[in-house]
């Protein structure tokens, strides 16, 4: 007989993560589950016994349908990073105790590759210790650097609030007909791979010229050339627009965030927080050219833009969701539900399973066949692969004006 699951989130927020949250519950109820409980604040939270019972927040459809319009982590996420087994065993151990009392069968871990880290260290302690509890990864990031997954849950969303935000940038700066240009850059997260940056090539069309450069962290980034580029452009043009990916380093192995004395705070994992690359560039290019400059750091902005979330992103997120539940109602664990692609267009895809020892602390950096020769420019066999992912809105349920968000109290800041 099904008896109970836990649900959580972790790692930075998406538009559509609660999306895979709506998947688990739905599914979980439908295939007869007593209850769903969610972990308050991920990992760290349950090691507290901090659980909620669904129920008391998405018995209603409509609830559910409002969680999918509500970006950031309704649950509440962390990161936080588990200890190696054998020192401290008691932590995994304590995760068991509180599933048994809870009478968990399963948890579900939606997260990106340090996430997916945690589930496959509690699989191996429940398999190491003979557990029968299982355990299943949901694949969430805007930095769309999951290996094995075509794309990630959230990476469709962020893509399509990057680049409409990147269409209306372009559109502000070339209402000036200055003599001179105005320079904006635009920094965009992602960390150490390029993916989310690479979806300000998506502005270009018929009503947009697109960026003048666009600069990835697989390429090591010369601040001399980058100067003389900026230079050139403005001998012909009267608005530049230039995308950054927040990880970009120099030849040194400095982020360019970096730069001077600027001490970047470390998180649990040992990642750098990096923010500040476009103004770190601005001032080298007003003191080099002597030119106007705007820097614009989209930040939190870019993952929780669900008015602009994209409709198949959601849908995915959602169906990622339930199949993670039917597969450990079919005994499955340590896996991870993954997008597989047949087709760019028409876009025809699927969800398969995949082992979450090959995926766990891999990242995924966009290929050479997606960048210039230049190395600051985007392919048209990008814009084939991301263009499917963006399609589609799901407008948000609007109250006094303004997109209306389901909110767990507990959660709510006084
Ligand atoms: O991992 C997702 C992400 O949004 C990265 O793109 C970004 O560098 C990081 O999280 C920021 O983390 P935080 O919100 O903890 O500063």
């Amino acid at each position: 007989m099904k008896r109970n699951i836990v649900v959580g989130q972790s790692g930075g927020p998406t538009a559509v993560i609660n999306a895979s949250i709506a998947g688990v519950y739905a599914e979980a109820k439908r295939l007869g589950y007593k209850k769903v409980y969610g972990m308050i604040h991920g990992i760290e939270g349950f090691l507290q016994d901090k659980l909620v019972d669904l129920d008391r927040y998405l018995s209603d459809p409509l609830d559910i349908e409002l969680l999918k319009r509500t970006p950031s982590a309704f649950l509440g996420s962390c990161r936080y990073k588990m200890p190696k087994i054998e020192e401290h065993p008691e932590v995994y151990q304590k995760v068991i105790d509180i599933m048994e009392e809870h009478e968990i069968d399963t948890l579900f871990y939606a997260g990106g590759n340090d996430s997916m880290d945690t589930v496959k260290m509690l699989s191996d302690y429940a398999k190491q210790t003979g557990r029968t509890q299982t355990f299943m990864g949901i694949p969430k990031t805007i930095d769309n650097d999951l290996p094995i997954t075509d794309h990630c849950p959230g990476y469709g969303s962020a893509a399509k609030y990057i680049a409409s935000s990147i269409k209306e940038i372009i559109r502000d700066n070339e209402s000036f007909g200055a003599v001179k240009p105005t320079v904006v850059v635009v920094e965009i997260m992602g960390r150490h791979a390029g993916w989310l940056t690479a979806a300000a090539a998506l502005a270009k069309g018929i009503d947009c010229t697109g960026c003048d450069a666009i600069y990835l962290p697989e390429r090591v980034f010369d601040v001399d050339a980058f100067v003389e580029k900026v230079k050139e452009l403005a001998k012909t043009r009267h608005s530049i627009v230039i995308a950054v990916s927040e990880g970009i380093m120099t030849a040194d192995g400095k982020f360019v965030c970096e730069a001077g004395d600027a001490v970047l705070p470390v998180d649990a994992f040992g990642h750098k927080q990096l923010g500040g690359t476009a103004s770190n560039l601005c001032r080298i290019i007003a003191k080099e050219t002597g030119l106007k400059t705007r820097p614009i750091e989209f930040s939190t902005l870019q993952r929780a833009g669900s008015h602009l979330a994209s409709l198949t992103d959601v849908d995915e997120a959602f169906c990622a969701g339930g199949v993670a539940v039917r597969a450990a109602a079919d005994g499955r664990t340590a896996m991870m539900p993954v997008l597989v692609r047949a087709n760019d267009e028409p876009y025809i895809n699927w969800i398969d399973l995949h082992d979450i020892h090959d995926i766990a602390n891999v990242e995924k950096k966009v290929p050479d066949e997606f960048i210039t020769e230049d190395g600051c420019g985007i392919t048209d066999a990008y814009l084939r692969y991301a263009r499917p992912l963006i399609m589609g809105e799901l407008n948000p349920m609007f109250v006094d004006g303004l997109p209306r968000h389901i909110v767990m109290k507990e959660l709510m800041s006084n």
